[in-house]
């Protein structure tokens, strides 16, 4: 089995911020090594009778299955808490919850509204947590987004990501974060009116210094995507902004990503996939979709044969495996 460093152990995740690009490196080959493993078959104890918590105030399909699957296969247990389980927000503080937790799990993976509260959990618990979707980042998802990448390209440095839509939600800051730390180079394509923070830009274009990537925003997607390998796309909707509705429909709807989208890169046939963290709107099965036809993807683009969207939610297991072992498990010798 590959080993990982001790560094990793007993740490938490609240943003890609709070770990080095070397331990992010490392995260992403423990995760490809341990696809592997699961793929032939075999299942570990690397996290034998470790207990976590999930903690969970929004809903969820893949962040919740996949880390309890991935937690299951390696021994340990996941106990799911949403808010109508717990008293976390009603009855008991941040502070509390985090202290009692702490004292009962190994471990706490978080969604949920405010950055702060994920904070406010590390802060209190005394043991790892992991931020699994806030308000302002999901680091878990885009560790699957880079895993997807280097599975597809062989390498991440160098790669040309366009992501076009909501430029300031949570996967779009965390993905320019993460895309700056792996030397990509990441172009935000979004309107005026919902770009990024600019000190987050800052931050993101300082790490991309170091690391020969790059990061600009862009407001026309058809300039922005140009030589794009990499087109990404997420709601223009976020969980909590439903208010935003109208308003992101009209602002969003140059931005969708469809076929012509995709051969303004220059790449369709050649090096070009399509990513998204799902869920997404592309057809007609959803209610919201029903009222407004495809938003953020057109239907042939997200069933075309270049987009790796299942690879990609499939790796939200691996990447959260190779986060909950490295944090909670002693490394096997090297
Ligand atoms: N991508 C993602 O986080 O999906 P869920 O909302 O289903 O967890
Ligand atoms: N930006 C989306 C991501 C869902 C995984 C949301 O917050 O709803």
């Amino acid at each position: 089995m590959r080993t990982w460093s001790e560094s990793l152990r007993g740490r938490s995740l609240l943003t890609l911020l709070d770990i080095t690009n070397a331990e992010m490196r490392e995260l992403l080959e423990l995760s490809i090594a341990l696809k592997a493993r699961r793929r032939s078959g075999l299942r570990g104890d690397l996290l034998h009778r470790r207990h976590i918590a999930l903690v969970f105030e929004k809903s969820s399909t893949r962040t919740r299955t996949a880390a309890s699957v991935a937690i299951h296969d390696e021994g340990g247990t996941a106990e799911y808490l949403s808010s109508q389980d717990i008293h976390l927000g009603a009855k008991e503080s941040v502070a509390d919850t985090a202290r009692v937790l702490g004292r009962v799990f190994d471990g706490i993976l978080f969604r949920g509204y405010a950055q702060q509260t994920v904070e406010g959990l590390a802060r209190w618990a005394g043991v790892p947590v992991w931020n699994g979707l806030t308000d302002s980042f999901h680091p878990t998802q885009v560790l699957a987004d880079l895993m997807t990448v280097q599975e597809c390209f062989g390498r991440l440095a160098g790669v040309r990501l366009a992501y076009v839509g909501d430029g300031r939600n949570n996967v779009a800051n965390t993905l320019m974060l993460g895309c700056a730390k792996a030397g990509l180079h990441y172009v935000n394509c979004t309107p005026a009116e919902l770009m990024p923070d600019p000190a987050l830009v800052a931050t993101a274009q300082a790490l991309a210094q170091e690391t020969g990537g790059s990061v600009r925003v862009e407001h026309d997607p058809v300039a922005g995507v140009q030589g794009a390998n990499v087109l990404y796309t997420d709601v223009w909707v976020s969980m909590g902004e439903e208010a935003q509705k109208e308003t992101r429909l009209r602002l969003l709807r140059p931005y969708q990503v469809n076929m012509e989208l995709c051969r303004a890169t220059g790449n369709l046939g050649g090096e070009l996939i399509f990513l998204h963290c799902l869920p997404a709107f592309h057809d007609h099965q959803t209610a919201m979709t029903q009222a407004c036809g495809a938003l953020e993807v057109a239907d042939d683009v997200f069933e075309a044969p270049f987009s790796r969207v299942f690879d990609q939610a499939e790796n939200r297991m691996h990447t959260m495996k190779a986060l909950f072992v490295s944090a909670l498990s002693t490394p096997p010798a090297r």
